[in-house]
């Protein structure tokens, strides 16, 4: 790796290009990338900020967001995406009726609650932090371990987890929306080809609906379609900072994350660690320590960090993954540029038609009471 990605950079950048020859970088690195100034040469050494230039073939390893997230397994209509949106509020879907999927992945917070790890039935934690529900239908697998296929099969899972939802049964689910004259019309209006409109099953393929809508471009999508005064110079020399150290081997595509399966600790190992990722779901040896890339996107907003929530800081996230996951030491100013990339990340804010939370339908006097058992 001889090649200087930079040709000529500003001050924020000076001192990228000695990245380059770091010895740790992984072997499917293949960096596409050059980057070129617009500015004169001499200019590199001024103190005044400069103007990056992105050599745009070097963003290939992204993509804007999507409009759609479409399954073909389960194609949405407005009905089926209404009644999702029910569902996804509805704490009635947890056996005490205190938790709801918004509860964890709240959408005026960016999709998450911002603790290291949630509280759900009774208080109980898990043991992993919530990722954020934005954008999640496209990544390839759901799950910091990939266990669940899709978000439709996801959805199903929180409300008969014990410490989440903790719903005793799928009969309790049935039972509690059947109660309700409202969500009997809406999962037959929603599911009209099916005898049984109401399963958890079809729980599952509403919220899966209703998340692929979750989908909130910011200015990072406008520069990725061209406008190059989306992002300011500090941010593109932070892109620029983020490809030189290598991130974008595994954090890429339209999520920056969500694509594929990488061992925490790839190259210096990770240390001790009680959750072995996706070997604690398969039992299968070369599992150990596999985990989803997660996204980037909001990621300034949706500390804090890693799959057990134990980093505060986004400078220590970024630090600690050169580190383990590239064998570089980032110096202080690489670690800066590469932060305020991320921070550029971040979703303009959500038109409130699609977060708001709707009016519950009521309860009768046959549905299940709240139980704090
Ligand atoms: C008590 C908190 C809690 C509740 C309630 C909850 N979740 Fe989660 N959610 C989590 C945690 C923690 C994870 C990560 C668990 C793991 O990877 O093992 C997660 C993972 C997810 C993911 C995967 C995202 C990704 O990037 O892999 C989606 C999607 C999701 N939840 C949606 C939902 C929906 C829909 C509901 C309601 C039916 C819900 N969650 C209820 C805490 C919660
Ligand atoms: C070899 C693959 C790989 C490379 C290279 C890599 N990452 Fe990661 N990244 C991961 C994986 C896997 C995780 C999940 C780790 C965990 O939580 O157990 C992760 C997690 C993160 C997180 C925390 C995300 C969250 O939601 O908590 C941030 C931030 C991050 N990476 C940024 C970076 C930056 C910046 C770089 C470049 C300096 C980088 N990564 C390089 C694979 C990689």
């Amino acid at each position: 790796m001889k090649r200087s990605y930079l040709l000529v950079a500003g001050v924020a950048v000076a001192g990228l290009v000695a990245a380059c020859g770091d010895s740790g970088t992984p072997s499917q690195s293949k960096p596409s990338a050059t980057a070129a100034s617009s500015a004169p040469a001499q200019a590199a050494s001024a103190a005044a900020p400069k103007a990056v230039t992105v050599d745009r073939e070097m963003l290939a390893a992204f993509a804007p967001l999507p409009k759609e997230a479409p399954n073909a397994k389960n194609p949405s209509t407005p009905e089926k995406v209404e009644l999702g949106r029910q569902l996804y509020f509805d704490a009635r879907l947890s056996k005490n009726h205190d938790v709801s999927c918004n509860t964890c992945h709240d959408l005026t917070k960016f999709g998450v609650d911002n603790k290291p790890t949630s509280p759900g039935h009774k208080g109980q934690l898990g043991t992993r932090n919530s990722p954020t529900v934005y954008g999640a239908a496209l990544h390839f697998r759901q799950f910091w371990d990939g266990r669940a296929e899709d978000v439709e099969e996801q959805a199903t899972m929180p409300i008969t987890n014990p410490v989440e939802m903790a719903m005793p049964d799928e009969k309790r689910v049935v039972e509690t929306l059947t109660s309700i004259p409202q969500y009997v019309e809406a999962f037959k209006k929603a599911f009209p080809e099916d005898k049984e409109p109401v399963s958890l099953a079809n729980v599952g393929k509403a919220i899966g609906a209703f998340e692929r809508t979750l989908l909130v471009r910011g200015k990072w999508d406008k520069y990725l379609e061209g406008d190059e005064s989306a992002l300011s110079e500090s941010e593109k020399a932070g892109l620029v900072a983020f490809m030189e150290a290598g991130c974008q081997t595994c954090h890429a595509g339209p999520m920056l994350g969500g694509q594929n399966y990488q061992k925490l600790g790839s190259v210096r190992p990770w240390g001790e660690s009680k959750d072995q990722g996706r070997y604690d779901h398969t039992k299968v040896d070369t599992d150990k320590m596999l985990f989803k890339t997660p996204t980037l996107r909001n990621i300034a907003k949706t500390g804090p960090y890693y799959h057990d929530g134990s980093i505060k800081d986004l400078s220590e996230a970024t630090t600690k993954m050169a580190i383990h996951q590239l064998g570089k030491n980032l110096s202080e100013q690489q670690t800066r540029a590469i932060v305020r990339f991320l921070e550029a990340l971040t979703m303009d804010a959500p038109p409130a038609e699609l977060i708001k939370a709707p009016e519950a339908f009521p309860s009768t006097d046959k549905t299940p009471k709240a139980d704090p058992s």
